[in-house]
């Protein structure tokens, strides 16, 4: 491999000012490597918002299905609007990042009111949608009205880092306007639709995080990461900061087939889903009934009722943060006397039937798990 100093300038493409031959590469890899999935081609602009805003959050795969199940239940900007913030939220459950469905549902309210139902066109029109940012805007405005607006998305961030050897730390601000500014030069302007998407498959594919398939790559011979033997340090970015670890102990209040969840008010990325009464604690030792009576309830237990067993841990990663479950049951005879729990505990909470918990209530991950490995 020959070091930066002995790379001859003329060997690399000067694509900024000769962008057809960077499209042209990259449109060639993409014709030879086609990737199915229902939105490709799709000119539906709603279909391809509500895909676009599902693969913020998921892999293909999994979105996939997801889309496939959300808009077959609301076909269209409408029937999404129609719908109840439950409902919504309940085709959404274990995708996470639950705001984006609710701006989704705010959205194509907006849509309805504000735009009579049309679906907006331009990049500015789009980005006034609660929940739509420069990416999904230039989405939405090159797939669906092909308008010359290129993505910037973390493929493109990585593809043209390693390709011009750009070596800006990729969470600054300055680096959004030099990539969006570089990643729109090089914008096949009549064909913007499948210049993005083929940004997106060839950094999916071949472009990868880590282990990128340099030999299958057409722009491998110009490739500045590849001749200054970069490429598994690019992009740069700033270091990860440590997950905070956070301990939530569910008690799962069962009496005659029903069970008490409450919508979460507090503004997280849980907000809107439904939960059984929870305490947060401070450490892992804290798993203690102790700790549930005093928070939850104003006496001792009432006749009739009894403690089922602590649960295993359940965790969920975040991104900035590493859940840490128990759950507890706790079997209540039918009558809860009165004054039996503290005002907070089952305040805002709503009495549901078991099956209605699993098929009507959208549920955090964590409470989906542990009520799969109860069945
Ligand atoms: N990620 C986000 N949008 C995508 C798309 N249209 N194709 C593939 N991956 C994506």
């Amino acid at each position: 491999m020959p070091d930066s100093d002995s790379i001859p300038q003329k060997s690399l493409i000067d694509f900024e000012n000769d962008p057809c031959r960077f499209q042209k590469k990259l449109l060639g890899w993409s014709h030879k490597n086609p990737r199915p999935m229902p939105w490709k081609g799709e000119k539906d602009s709603y279909k391809i918002w509500v895909s676009e805003i599902i693969l913020q959050q998921t892999r293909v795969n999994q979105g996939w299905q997801y889309f496939e199940r959300f808009v077959k239940a609301f076909p269209t900007v409408e029937a999404l609007a129609s719908a109840d913030e439950m409902q919504v939220l309940k085709y959404w459950e274990g995708l996470g990042y639950y705001s984006r469905a609710r701006n989704l549902h705010a959205a194509a309210r907006q849509i309805v009111h504000d735009f009579d139902g049309h679906f907006p066109e331009t990049f500015h029109d789009l980005k006034t949608l609660k929940g739509v940012g420069d990416y999904t805007a230039a989405a939405i405005a090159s797939f669906a009205f092909n308008k010359p607006h290129a993505v910037l998305d973390g493929n493109v961030y990585r593809i043209l880092s390693r390709i011009f050897g750009i070596e800006t730390i990729i969470d600054l601000p300055k680096a959004r306007s030099e990539f969006q500014n570089l990643a729109s030069r090089l914008l096949d302007e009549h064909n913007p639709g499948a210049f993005n998407q083929a940004m997106m498959d060839f950094g999916a594919i071949c472009c990868t995080p880590a282990k990128p398939v340099c030999t299958e790559c057409p722009f491998n011979d110009t490739c500045r990461a590849r001749l200054e033997n970069k490429v598994s340090e690019l992009p740069k970015r700033l270091e990860k900061r440590a997950r905070k670890t956070r301990f939530f102990f569910y008690v799962k209040i069962s009496q005659h087939g029903f069970s008490y969840v409450c919508k979460r008010e507090s503004k997280d990325i849980w907000k809107g889903l439904y939960e059984f009464p929870v305490l947060e604690l401070e450490n892992a030792e804290d798993f203690k009934l102790e700790k549930l009576e005093s928070a939850f309830f104003k006496q001792k237990l009432p006749k009739g009722a009894r403690w089922g067993e602590i649960s295993s841990e359940f965790t969920q990663l975040l991104t900035h943060q590493k859940v840490l479950a128990r759950f507890v049951e706790l079997h209540l005879p039918p009558e809860i006397p009165v004054g039996f729990t503290k005002e907070s505990a089952l305040k805002k909470c709503i009495k549901v039937s078991e099956s209605d918990l699993t098929k009507k209530i959208p549920l955090p991950k964590l409470i989906i798990g542990f009520l799969q490995k109860k069945i």
